[in-house]
Order: structure tokens, then sequence, then C-alpha cells
């Protein structure tokens, strides 16, 4: 199907770009994406990707694998600058109506508005508080009683202060697999960014840890805006307000989270969501 989403037609089958629920006023696009086709090499990897992820809300991306996903995410703080031969070919994502690949964006700048937390939780092998403070550090902040509020504040943040307070400095990698995804999330809060990407973020949890990420996302999206990659259909449909069905490169369908699920307007997105493929 050609570029679903690229209108806001009304026409059967065809998405709007942004789910109904975000088109107002209290929730503005933040990172707007438009006709973007993505290659590793001569490899196309996304086609003609239009989309508007709206501020403060939780977007989910789903689709099988190797579909993109991942792909998309890291597009959104150009973090596949770091691979060789992969590159936009075309089309535009703009943060705030700001061209992220523009030539004169700092891209390191861009890193800390736009953190990321990754499926296989990845603390530094130092304590506690300088995973937290590691970031902080590096634009140069040394004031202790800055970096300890910035400290509970994150673990605050992350729902894991109560069960790291007495233990700051220790090292992140004795904690558990959940704590050091709590962690990691309070690693990126730390820096204040405004978009958290999070691909697969609870794949590596057993269902308790997983509820606890889950109920922080909740919570996070009252000061971020998070975008998360998961295979986990039931996580999409809890979580998140609008998501996005992607397949073969392509974005099949994108609503509001409930629409996705229960009336899908495309075939495929009903087959994937109800566990017929992929
Ligand atoms: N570093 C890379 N170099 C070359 N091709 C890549 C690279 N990373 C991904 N690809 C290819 O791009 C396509 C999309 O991959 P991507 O990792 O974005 O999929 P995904 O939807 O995240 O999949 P999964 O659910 O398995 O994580 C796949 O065909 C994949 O093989
Ligand atoms: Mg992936």
């Amino acid at each position: 199907m050609d570029s679903p989403a690229s209108s806001s037609s009304t026409a059967p089958g065809v998405a709007p770009a942004v789910p109904q629920s975000s088109r107002t006023e209290t929730t503005p696009t933040l990172i707007d994406i438009q006709n973007v086709d993505f290659a590793y090499g001569d490899t196309k990897a996304l086609h003609d990707i239009t989309l508007q992820i709206p501020e403060k809300r939780v977007t989910a991306f789903i689709g099988p694998s190797g579909c993109g996903k991942s792909t998309l995410l890291r597009c959104l703080n150009r973090m596949n600058d770091l691979i060789d031969g992969a590159k936009v070919e075309r089309g535009s994502i703009k943060i705030r109506d700001i061209d992220i690949y523009r030539p004169d964006v700092d891209v390191i700048e861009l890193r800390k508005r736009v953190g990321m937390v990754f499926q296989k939780s990845n603390p530094f092998p130092k304590s506690i508080y300088e995973n937290i403070t590691y970031g902080l550090r590096l634009q140069g902040e040394s004031n202790k009683a800055r970096l300890d509020e910035v400290v509970e504040r994150s673990l605050r943040g992350a729902a894991l202060w109560d069960e790291v307070k007495d233990r700051l400095h220790t090292s992140g990698l004795g904690l558990s697999g959940g704590q050091q995804q709590r962690l990691c999330i309070a690693r990126a809060i730390a820096v204040a960014p405004e978009i958290i990407l999070m691909d697969e973020p609870c794949s590596a949890l057993d269902p308790i840890a997983t509820a606890k990420v889950e109920e922080l996302i909740h919570e996070l999206k009252e000061k971020f805006t998070i975008v998360i990659v998961t295979h986990n259909m039931q996580q999409a449909a809890r979580c998140s307000d609008g998501t996005a069905f992607f397949y073969l490169g392509k974005l099949i369908e994108y609503a509001e989270t409930q629409t996705i699920f229960m009336n899908p307007g495309n075939p495929q997105t009903e087959a994937y969501v109800s566990g017929r493929f992929g």
C-alpha cells in the first residue's frame, strides 16, 4: 500500500498520519517525519515513511522482525549516523520544526534531547551514582549538591530510589535485570531529555519487572514524549496512546492504539495484531 499515512484522508483503509486523539491543542506534534526513505548501503530499509508523533504521549512501533522499527527509532536521534553506509536518502525528520538532519545540527546536543533505552540494559561498569551523573559530568557539571539532587530525582523518576538509596555507591551491574533497566531509564532522564526512545525495553524482563517499567512509562509521559518499540502486543495496548504498524519497511497503519487493536483499518494490521502472522 502506498504511503498510507501521508494523507489525513478518510478513504477506507487509509489511516490518518496523526491519531485522531492527538489532533488537539494539548498534544501538538513534536516529531514530524515526512516521506523518509532510509537505506543501509544498497538495501532500502524504510520506504516513504510519514508520521507525526505527538508530544507527551507514548507512541508504539509494532511489526514483524526486520520491518524497520529500530531503524526508524534510531533515525530520530541520528544513531544510524554511526553505521557505515547507512543514510536517510529522502524526506525529512523535524523535531519542533527543526530538521534534525540539517548539516549545522549538533548531534551530541540532539542526543541529549532525544535519549535512548535499549533492549538489553547496559549500565556502565560504575556505581549507580556514577551511572546517573555520567552525562551531566560530561556536560561539565561538578557541583556535588546539584549532582546529588539529580541522582535522587532521576532515581525517583525511574521508580528505583527506594530500592537503591542505601547502595548508591555500589556497582550498577550488581542490580537485578529489571533494576538495571530502570537504572538505564534513570540515566536517560538525568540529562533532562524531551524524548525517550525505547527499543524493546522489557524483552529481557520477567512479568513483574515488565509491569514496573510499564507503570513507569505511564508516569514518564507526564514529562516526556516516549516512542517505544515492542513485540509484545499486550504491552503496546497497555502503555501506548498511538500505535504505528510497519511491514517490510513501510508504515501500514498509524492510529490511536485502541483503534489499531480493536478496529484496524487495514487487513495486514488486523492479521498481525491478532497473531495471524509475524
Ligand atoms: N546495521 C545494519 N546494516 C545493514 N542492514 C541492517 C542493519 N540494521 C538493520 N538492517 C536491516 O534493515 C532492516 C530493518 O531492520 P530493523 O533492525 O530496523 O528491524 P526491526 O523491525 O527493528 O526488527 P526486530 O523486531 O527484529 O528488532 C532489516 O532488513 C535488517 O536486516
Ligand atoms: Mg529492532
